[in-house]
């Protein structure tokens, strides 16, 4: 290895010294200096392997994450290899200082050290602890939201709806491996409520490389104006939130249509405009059911379990999102219908996602049928398409 510069040797030691004293919190290394400038930043932090500490990094790229585990004295001369090179800045967060070391142009280092900004240590995590897509680091959102802690540790009320946001960005990602966007994509989320989906997916894509337009569509100003200060803070260009009723919403080109949770027949309002708005994607989580069930008169032997009130609400249910997959397969969309997460999450876990494919001729009689079945009259969506 090169003769490690002075100045470097002095952050390494100290980084050294923090591990030893039990004083780390994480460390950063930023701004790319080499040549490959898709190689975005480092994140470390100190977790347990089959008992002992070693340094997890992830390694962010443009368009992926690796994470790598070191032991120690490893990973300080990756440190040391990586800063003045790769990287031109470096920042090392103990609970007795923040310690930057930044380059200049002609690759001098200079050390800056400041009062320390982290209060604890982060948990120690086990390597067995699921690996999730979303980097809790670096991601304000999640702070601001009451999801993680100011140093980046997720907080006992927000695990579950980490755990969901997780959830929907591993389906958004393996969904878009088999469908790609197009590298600007116009995205809507009608109904964004408080935006953590919005946020999440915006963050996903950039870190793919895509250039997303996003769009939160939300009848709540309150929320709106939330969002739309978060999205300004965090640098996220694309990502916009409008205080409007989805009905009233024409955009002009959609890619990506979602709907997650939307009430009753917002949901439906939703899929319309993702269909007449010619989406390659509609990803829809229903919420309340209330129009189908208003209508339900069984006509068939079926009415002997209808009965119980409770099992008509789970029917109609099922006959609504049954119905809203069929009418999408007939306006020229293969649909799958599955669970999204967990019930203990939330009861309302189906999701229906809709790639654009061949008309499906036959779903229009099978509507029929089923409302016959069941002394319906009309079907919201129906009316929507028409
Ligand atoms: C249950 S929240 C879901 C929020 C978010 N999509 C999520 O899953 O975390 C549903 C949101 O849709 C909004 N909403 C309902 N009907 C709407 C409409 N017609 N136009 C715009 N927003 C609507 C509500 O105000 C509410 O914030």
């Amino acid at each position: 290895m090169e003769k490690m510069n002075e100045i470097t040797g002095q952050f390494v030691q100290k980084l050294q010294k923090s591990i030893e004293n039990g004083s780390f919190v994480k460390l950063t290394l930023s701004k790319s200096g080499g040549k490959n400038k898709d190689f975005r930043n480092v994140y470390g932090r100190l977790i347990e392997l089959r008992g002992e500490e070693v340094m997890s990094f992830t390694l962010r790229y443009s368009t992926r994450d690796e994470t790598r585990n070191h032991p120690i004295p490893e990973a300080l001369t990756m440190v040391a290899l990586w800063l003045g090179t790769d990287f031109l800045n470096g920042d090392l967060f103990t609970l007795e200082e923040d310690l930057s070391i930044q380059f200049s142009k002609k690759r001098k280092p200079r050390l800056f050290s400041r009062p320390a900004s982290q209060e604890e240590k982060p948990p120690k995590v086990h390597n067995r602890q699921k690996q999730y897509l979303i980097e809790v680091a670096d991601n304000p959102y999640l702070h601001a939201m009451g999801i993680s802690s100011a140093s980046g540790n997720i907080l006992p009320a927000g695990q579950a709806k980490f755990r969901q946001i997780n959830k929907y960005i591993e389906i958004i990602d393996s969904l878009l491996q088999q469908h790609p966007l197009p590298t600007a994509p116009q995205i809507v989320d009608m109904g964004s409520g408080k935006g953590y989906l919005t946020f999440a997916l915006y963050d996903h894509l950039s870190g793919l490389g895509l250039k997303p337009a996003i769009t939160g569509i939300e009848l709540r100003q309150k929320l709106v104006d939330f969002c739309n200060g978060l999205a300004k803070e965090a640098g996220y260009t694309g990502l916009s939130f409008l205080a409007e009723d989805i009905h009233n919403f024409h955009p002009k080109r959609i890619d990506m249509l979602i709907a997650l949770h939307a009430c009753d027949i917002a949901t439906d309002i939703a899929i319309a405009k993702g269909i007449q708005s010619g989406a390659e994607i509609i990803i829809v989580a229903p919420c309340c059911h209330k129009q189908i069930r208003k209508q339900m008169a069984c006509q068939t032997d079926m009415q002997a379990i209808l009965r119980h009130g409770i099992l008509e609400e789970r029917q109609a249910e099922l006959i609504t999102d049954g119905i809203r997959s069929l009418l999408m397969e007939a306006h020229g969309y293969q649909t799958r219908v599955f669970e999204f997460i967990s019930t203990e999450h939330t009861p309302k876990n189906l999701m229906i996602v809709g790639t654009k494919g061949k008309k499906k001729e036959e779903a229009l009689e099978q509507v029929e049928a089923i409302k016959k079945d069941y002394g319906i009259e009309y079907h919201y969506l129906e009316k929507l398409l028409e």
